[in-house]
């Protein structure tokens, strides 16, 4: 015989209801600046993310269109963000290791996408667009930011190529950590570099009550164009 809880039998005969609430217009504001608003989000997410708020999905794809996708870390966005190396109209920063299969992708092809999902606020924003490599000067800076033992590990990954065995890649670490203790930082490898997306396309989702969830994307045509947006059926 198959059991079913109280609970669940209570669940399946609660009639379905809509109330006002539920019914109210979008809370995503028509006019909202996307920066502003991601913004807004973001620091909500970091009050309520257990760890890590600007970890990000980051699909990119090969010369022949096959995508992928893994996590990287926002390192800096906004209205102003990639002015240093030319980017208009503002964008999102990562940083990254040019010998990884990413960073092959992004040679042949500079379109991207990136993806936050916050589970405790039950939110969503995508973007889309084009990568613009950051300064040297930039990649510097960021690279020297990071604690020694960061810099060490990324500078003797050969992120994404195949390793034999663990040692190997802790032998590297060793090596590095003594030639560059003295000095407390190791130069930045070549190939370790960072990247703004300049959005073209920026979609808030928001989970709304009896899933009648909130959409609302924003484009626009360029970096220096202006804004656009529309409501999206959930
Ligand atoms: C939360 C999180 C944050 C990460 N941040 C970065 C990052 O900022 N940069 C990076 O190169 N890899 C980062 N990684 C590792 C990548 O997900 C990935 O394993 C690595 O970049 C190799 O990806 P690829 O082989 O597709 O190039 C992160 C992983 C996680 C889970």
């Amino acid at each position: 015989m198959v059991h079913v809880s109280t609970k669940v039998l209570e669940c399946m005969s609660t009639p379905e209801t809509l109330n006002a609430a539920q019914l109210a217009g979008s809370q995503i504001p028509a006019d909202a600046e996307p920066f502003a608003l991601f913004d807004a989000w973001m620091a909500e997410a970091q009050r309520s993310e257990l760890n890590d708020a600007n970890a990000m999905a980051l699909a990119t794809a090969t010369a022949q269109a096959a995508p992928s996708v893994r996590m990287v870390l926002l390192k800096g966005h906004g209205r102003e963000e990639g002015a240093e190396c030319g980017v208009v109209g503002g964008g999102f920063t990562f940083f990254t290791n040019m010998g990884s299969r990413k960073g092959t992708d992004l040679a042949a092809n500079q379109q991207a996408a990136i993806l936050f999902h916050w589970k405790s606020l039950r939110r969503q924003i995508r973007v889309e667009g084009e990568l613009t490599e950051v300064s040297s000067q930039r990649a510097d800076a960021y690279f020297h930011s990071r604690p020694y033992k960061s810099q060490v590990g990324s500078a003797a990954s050969e992120q994404s190529r195949p390793l034999p065995e663990r040692q190997t890649y802790l032998d590297r670490v060793q090596e590095l950590w003594a030639a560059h203790e003295a000095d407390g930082e190791v130069p930045r490898p070549d190939h370790w570099t960072g990247f703004t997306l300049s959005p073209r396309r920026i979609e808030f989702w928001m989970d709304r009550a009896n899933r009648l969830h909130d959409r609302r994307v924003f484009t626009r045509e360029s970096g220096a164009a202006p804004w656009s947006n529309t409501l999206l059926y959930p």
